[in-house]
């Protein structure tokens, strides 16, 4: 939500700043804009609405900088406008911002009073102006004053007008990682926007400050103290962060799920003897999570937003089922206020592809502070949830760019596979020979995922008959449900067609009055021990006249009449039909979206990392 770049060093500032930005884009693509110091000039800032390309049209070529910021909004407070988009400039102070100043309409009153007043709508100009009214010629206590002041999230990178080459950067609640290369010192939201630079980099620290220059990054507390970094490295590459020949940062990442799935799960398998026989089971001895984590539980609270809370839903199927302890599962900007009841018996798993996202964080540090044991689902490593919470079971699907989740999608139901087996094995309730049977068919699916792939083709064909659909239904039962409620928000974000999952019993009780005739109704029915209740939702939908596309097991027996189109998955046992389910949804939402001709992988109005509440 918002990508913010800083630059400088002994390369065009330029140059570094939008490409940083161009691999940003996903954090927010309505306006973008960069300051840099030039010669003479000062402080040069270009800004404009629309895309990264269309700022870098605007930059000229011989932007002589070595030192700037850069900024890609997705517009929180105030619309899409030049005047809106970041730098914004207050005297001696041009900075960009990621978060939301919460009591920037106070502060503006209390600034006006000082002569200032702001050109735009946004909360991060009237940050601009507090930091202004109170700097001095000492940026490090302005800024240090001005964040005792704010409410809210903010990571900010800051260029004060007297101080060339200088980049001052703060952060709460949005993150900021930074490396020191031998081109120079760089920040970002990100860390695919280092990655052409460096694989090491560190995570900055909240509420302390960083100032960059040419050769070195000093990291001090408010009070002036010199900290030292802890760097990390990632294992991605420059590639893993490009699309590598295919149209959509989408399309390729659908296709990287067996590798993405192969990372997950291997390295978490471990061979086992018991009386004299040996075993492959899940082992999370090298993740650092104990089985005594799972001992003793009554309760599992999965708390996520958007996909990774559709995740979490089939990770309340499988613990239900094998570890046998009640789990609810909360859409985590709902968790947070209502007062949950937790304590120490009971394990609170939050789920993030970036581990960034603001409602899950909040949810987590709720439910640290309430005494529950914590344990998150992350795949960016060392984002805020993975360093905040007791345990992390690392997803290994390497960057995802494309808004819509799909190789996070499914490693975190690797996760949560592996950790229900592990936790049932740990507390006895599934035997040693089950849990070895079940953790072979998880890596089986990987097989099963690229047998569904070279079918790609097959789904164009559904894709072409949904182009045209204004509204649009997925229904399903247990692990089919969940599922549905993944593959229409899948549909829906990138493709614009309203789209509606339904637990297929619950149609009767008052959907199936938007069924008319012709209405496309994705059928999910991959679930045996439902099927005959699951063939009688679809004769309901169908006497309607709906448009069934159906998606089921091979050997399923479903009268031909009842559907438009079959797809029929590879072979797998019922439970592990959500991974290769996934993707046929995902390649029908994918191919919809393109043949729509829309922006596969910037939906409007959406961003990838939402650091905001
Ligand atoms: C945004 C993205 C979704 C994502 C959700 C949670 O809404 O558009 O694709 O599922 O945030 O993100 P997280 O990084 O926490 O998994």
């Amino acid at each position: 939500m918002c990508g913010i770049i800083g630059f400088t060093g002994y390369e065009r500032a330029k140059d570094v700043l939008l490409a940083g930005l161009a691999s940003l884009e996903y954090r927010g693509y309505d306006s973008a804009g960069i300051s840099c110091f030039t010669k003479d000039k000062g402080i040069t800032t270009i800004k404009s609405v629309g895309k990264v390309s269309e700022l870098k049209a605007l930059v000229p070529e011989d932007l002589a900088s070595t030192c700037g910021i850069g900024h890609t909004r997705w517009a929180t407070h105030g619309g899409v406008s030049r005047e809106n988009a970041h730098p914004h400039t207050c005297g001696n102070v041009t900075l960009i911002h990621n978060g939301i100043i919460e009591n920037y309409l106070s502060l503006r009153d209390e600034l006006s009073t000082t002569g200032r007043s702001p050109v735009s709508d946004t909360d991060s100009e009237i940050a601009a102006m507090l930091i202004d009214s109170l700097y001095t010629g000492d940026a490090h206590t302005a800024i240090a004053a001005a964040v005792t002041r704010l409410e809210g999230a903010y990571a900010f990178c800051i260029l004060f007008a007297d101080q060339p080459d200088k980049i001052y950067c703060i952060r709460k609640g949005s993150p900021l990682v930074a490396c020191q290369t031998e081109m120079g010192s760089i920040i970002a939201s990100d860390m695919v926007a280092l990655l052409r630079y460096s694989k090491d980099y560190f995570v900055l620290e909240e509420n302390v400050i960083a100032c960059l220059t040419r050769d070195a990054i000093e990291v001090t507390t408010l009070e002036g103290k010199v900290l030292a970094s802890d760097y990390l490295t990632v294992t991605w590459d420059v590639s893993s962060a490009q699309k590598n020949g295919f149209k959509h940062y989408m399309e390729k990442e659908i296709h990287e799920q067996p590798d993405a799935l192969l990372r997950t799960i291997t390295p978490r398998l471990v061979k086992y003897s018991e009386s004299g026989e040996f075993y492959m089971l899940p082992d999370f001895t090298a993740d650092g999570i104990p089985d005594t984590l799972f001992l003793g539980l009554t309760r599992i609270i999965i708390t996520a937003c958007g996909t990774a809370m559709h995740a979490g839903m089939m990770g309340k199927i499988l613990f239900e089922e094998f570890l046998r302890i009640p789990v609810t599962v909360d859409i985590a900007s709902e968790f947070r206020y209502q007062n949950p009841i937790l304590d120490a018996n009971t394990l609170v798993i939050t789920v993030s592809q970036s581990g960034e996202t603001a409602d899950t964080l909040a949810a987590l540090r709720l439910a640290r502070s309430k005494g529950a044991r914590t344990l998150s689902i992350v795949n960016v490593k060392g984002s805020s949830i993975a360093r905040e919470s007791e345990y992390v079971f690392y997803t290994h699907a390497g960057p995802e760019i494309a808004v819509a989740s799909t190789k996070a999608y499914t490693a975190q139901l690797a996760a949560f596979y592996l950790i229900a087996f592990r936790s049932a094995f740990a507390c006895g309730r599934m035997p040693i020979e089950q849990c070895a049977k079940y953790t072979e068919d998880l890596s089986s699916v990987v097989l099963s995922i690229e047998r569904v792939l070279e079918r790609r083709d097959e789904f164009k064909t559904i894709s072409r008959h949904l182009i045209k659909a204004s509204d649009l239904f997925f229904i399903g039962r247990g692990m089919d449900y969940a599922l549905s409620c993944e593959g229409s928000i899948k549909l829906k974000e990138i493709t614009y067609i309203h789209s509606e999952s339904y637990a297929a019993g619950e149609l009767k009780h008052g959907t199936l009055s938007l069924i008319a005739p012709d209405v496309p109704v994705i059928a999910l029915a991959t679930q045996h021990d439902v099927l005959a209740k699951m063939v009688s939702n679809i004769k309901e939908v169908r006497a309607r006249g709906a448009f069934v596309i159906l998606v089921t097991a091979k050997d399923a027996v479903i009268e031909p009449e009842l559907y438009d189109f079959r797809i029929d998955l590879p072979e797998t046992s019922d439970r592990f039909a959500p991974f290769t389910a996934a993707v046929v949804l995902q390649l029908i939402a994918y191919n919809t979206s393109y043949l729509r001709g829309l922006d596969v992988d910037q939906p409007r109005h959406l961003a990838k990392s939402v650091t905001v509440e």
